[in-house]
């Protein structure tokens, strides 16, 4: 994994970013240089190479899928008000609004772009996997808003929700990289599979990091979901084993636009810690990260050509950031 990883920095360190106007390269400069875990194309690569794949033909994919991933944390930042990603000013708040929508729609194209640089037998699945998932992320995208003003959603219904903004895309990196290999369909559906519980819990994950991570370490604002009343897991959850007055009281807090985010911040984690979420949400993860390993399991491959994405999820299972 680490070597899948040296070649993906490698693959970005290759790439020229900027160009003119100035105005509209230099915010997606910034996104793309700022690193990130680069999760995606780790996964599109480790897939790739699991059936046999080189990285040299599947260069320009890992850019296209990181690119998107990219284009839509542009959107969701502005969405979400976010002031930090990656221990660094967001692009909406360093250059407004419109500088998010724009070089976040260029690179949604340039995504396009990188992918139509080299033919393949299989193109035409590749770029439709592609298209769909770009297609179901922004419909995940829609729920999560919907959600802020609701307040009776459910627990399947924010599953369903993060499986579209967030899990699909990581299946469907595998699923890519999977198809430049030219896998049976068997196997790619399985990866898919496994894709969609990695990112079932890597966004349960995220919700609970919201909670209680470290600034410094996350490198985004804590307490943002719920500064914007996100019905996440850890809320749902909550709802479900408080008491009358603590669910009272809870929506209220997410249903209004509180004058004093702070306090309002800090009386719902004293809510949570009273009820002891935090390990409840724990089990949540690690029951869906168990799903993922079966599902790794059941991928028709060498032992030895899973190892990367073996060596991946347990990474991603204890992360911190
Ligand atoms: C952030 O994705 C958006 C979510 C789906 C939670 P990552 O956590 O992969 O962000 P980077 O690319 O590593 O910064
Ligand atoms: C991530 O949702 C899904 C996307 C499509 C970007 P979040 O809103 O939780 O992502 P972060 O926490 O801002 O990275
Ligand atoms: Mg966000
Ligand atoms: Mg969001
Ligand atoms: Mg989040």
């Amino acid at each position: 994994m680490k070597h899948l990883l040296e070649e993906v920095q490698k693959i970005f360190e290759a790439e020229q970013f900027l160009a003119q106007p100035e105005e509209l390269y230099r915010p997606i400069d910034y996104t793309l240089r700022l690193g990130g875990k680069r999760i995606r194309p780790l996964l599109l690569l480790a897939a790739n190479q699991m059936f046999g794949g080189k990285t040299d033909d599947v260069r320009h994919a890992a850019l296209a899928i990181e690119t998107f991933h990219n284009f839509t944390l542009l959107h969701d930042d502005l969405m979400d008000r976010s002031p930090l990603r990656r221990g660094k000013p967001t692009v909406y708040s360093l250059w407004g609004d419109n500088s998010a929508i724009l070089s976040g729609d260029t690179m949604f194209a340039l995504a396009w772009r990188y992918l139509l640089r080299r033919d393949h037998p299989r193109l035409r699945d590749i770029l439709n996997t592609f298209n769909e998932t770009a297609i179901e992320v922004c419909e995940g995208q829609q729920y999560d808003m919907n959600f802020e003003q609701r307040d009776d959603v459910t627990v399947p219904e924010y599953l369903e929700m993060i499986r579209l903004k967030t899990a699909v895309l990581l299946a469907g990196a595998l699923k890519m990289g999977a198809l430049y290999a030219q896998a049976p369909d068997g196997d790619i559906q399985r990866l898919y599979d496994f894709g969609i519980h990695l990112g079932l819990s890597f966004q349960l994950q995220d919700d609970l990091l919201d909670a209680y991570g470290d600034t410094a370490t996350f490198g985004k604002a804590t307490g943002q979901d719920i500064r914007d009343n996100k019905k996440t897991y850890i809320y749902l959850h909550a709802l479900q084993v408080a008491s009358p007055e603590q669910q009272e009281r809870l929506r209220q807090l997410f249903n209004n636009e509180s004058a004093d985010t702070e306090a309002k911040v800090r009386e719902v984690l004293d809510i949570y810690g009273r009820l002891n979420i935090r390990e409840a949400v724990e089990k949540a993860i690690a029951d869906e990260f168990d799903m993922a390993r079966k599902c790794l399991d059941e991928v028709r491959a060498e032992e030895a050509a899973k190892a990367p994405l073996r060596e991946l999820l347990e990474t991603l299972f204890d992360r911190k950031k």
